[in-house]
């Protein structure tokens, strides 16, 4: 149980695998200037001794953070994913020892977007094909099949972040844009909403994807819907690898019903880039492939080192937890700080806790200025603004709370 607030220069951070030099830079300009930074990702024993003394901890997708290493790390206090994904921490284990878990899911969508736009401009241009054939010594030189993307029609599958942002990028060059979501979605521009999955792959000249990885778009993209398509239309894939059907896609090609595709993830993705790609889709010059880097851009990098270390500041500063993927989001007013101090206490989901809280308090006669609570199926975050000269009293009740995992202070 921590009893006193900690100045920021004493407040330990780690920030492993290369993050972004903004991500430290923004500690350090609001006063966590014990930053410790390693280009690598650290695993088992040396992962844990580093993180013996560690407060907040920065991490991308190769360090892996189980309940053992969390065990090891017993000041831990959030941890930043300074990527999208969270699938190498156990989430739940971190929120059960009170620990918040923070990302940066929208911080590439602009990457994505640009991407997918020009992929469409080469696709309709034929440019895999002939610049594979130019590589080899060939040389095509004819306007045939060759079209502008003015004009056409671009049909994007799921409207949400990276598919809006398609639209309005695709609409400026002048493209019709349809959509197809599950959910109501308020059209951009002149997009249009279509009701039929199957009728936006009718009507389309480009098809690209943007949903998410779930039991629903597990190959959204197979036999049937390409059998949709019009012939000679064209497919990009910069969502999950698991939305298309490869098989079915490569038959497709082979057959020339599709024109062409670009593809940036796949069902199963080389583990690091030392071990091979394979994929049916290699052997086809009119097949853009590229390595999951739809995302991956310095500006993306950047945006992801800044927004990540923004909500630890924000949480250590004030302890707000919106956005966070395993805790309760609470939303805070500032801390004042002048006389108050505020109270952040975390426990187990069970009833009653915030009446034990309140007995307490009033029978101990801390006065509360303000409360708020928010629970999730495993843990409940109550944040209290007390009298500052309360304190010491208020947290040792804090701690005899029943279902109390961890109780923190801010001055
Ligand atoms: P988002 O959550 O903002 O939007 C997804 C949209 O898909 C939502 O509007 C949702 O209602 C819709 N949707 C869900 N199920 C659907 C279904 N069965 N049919 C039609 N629509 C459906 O997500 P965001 O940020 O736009 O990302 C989209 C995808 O892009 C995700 O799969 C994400 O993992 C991927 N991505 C890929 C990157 C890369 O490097 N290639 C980088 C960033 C994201």
């Amino acid at each position: 149980m921590q009893k006193h607030s900690f100045e920021k220069r004493r407040i330990k951070c780690l920030l492993l695998e290369g993050i972004h030099a903004k991500a430290g830079a923004a500690l350090h300009e609001d006063g966590y200037t014990a930053t410790r930074t390693l280009p690598k990702s650290l695993a088992g024993d040396a992962l844990k001794t580093a993180l013996k003394d560690v407060h907040f901890l920065g991490i991308r997708s190769r360090t892996e953070i189980t309940e053992e290493i969390l065990d090891a790390a017993p000041k831990l206090t959030a941890i930043g994913c300074f990527c999208i994904g969270t699938n190498q921490v156990d989430l739940r284990a971190a929120a059960l020892r009170g620990i918040p878990i923070f990302n940066a899911p929208y911080s590439n969508t602009r990457s994505v977007a640009e991407l997918v736009v020009g992929e469409a401009i080469m696709l309709l241009r034929g440019i895999p094909e002939k610049n594979a054939l130019v590589h080899r010594g060939g040389w095509t030189k004819s306007a045939e099949g060759s079209v502008e993307v003015r004009g056409k029609t671009l049909g994007i599958v799921g409207y949400g972040h990276i598919g809006t942002q398609v639209g309005i990028l695709a609409e400026h060059l002048g493209m019709r844009v349809i959509f197809y979501d599950i959910a109501g979605k308020l059209p951009l521009g002149n997009a249009r909403p279509v009701s039929k999955l199957n009728a936006l792959l009718a009507e389309s000249d480009v098809v690209t994807l943007h949903v998410p990885e779930t039991a629903n778009t597990r190959n959204l993209i197979g036999r049937t819907q390409l059998a949709h398509m019009k012939k000679g239309a064209h497919l990009i894939n910069a969502a999950r690898g698991t939305v298309v059907d490869i098989d079915a896609l490569a038959d497709a090609l082979a057959r020339k019903h599709i024109g062409g595709a670009a593809i940036d993830v796949f069902p199963v993705e080389p583990k690091g880039n030392d071990e091979e790609f394979i994929s049916p889709l290699r052997k086809f010059d009119n097949v853009i492939l590229s390595p999951h880097i739809g995302g991956s851009t310095v500006e993306a990098q950047e945006n992801i080192g800044l927004e990540v270390a923004e909500k630890l500041i924000r949480y250590s500063n004030n302890g707000s937890t919106v956005t966070a993927v395993n805790f309760p989001e609470v939303t805070l007013p500032e801390h004042a700080g002048t006389g108050k101090c505020r109270l952040l206490h975390v426990h187990r989901n069970v009833p009653g806790v915030l009446a034990h809280i309140n007995e307490k308090f009033g029978r101990r006669g801390v006065n509360i200025s303000a409360q708020y609570l928010q629970t999730n199926e495993h843990i409940g975050f109550c944040v209290m603004d007390i009298d500052a000269s309360a304190s010491e009293v208020a947290i040792d009740e804090l701690q005899t709370v029943t279902g109390t995992i961890r109780a923190r202070l801010l001055f």
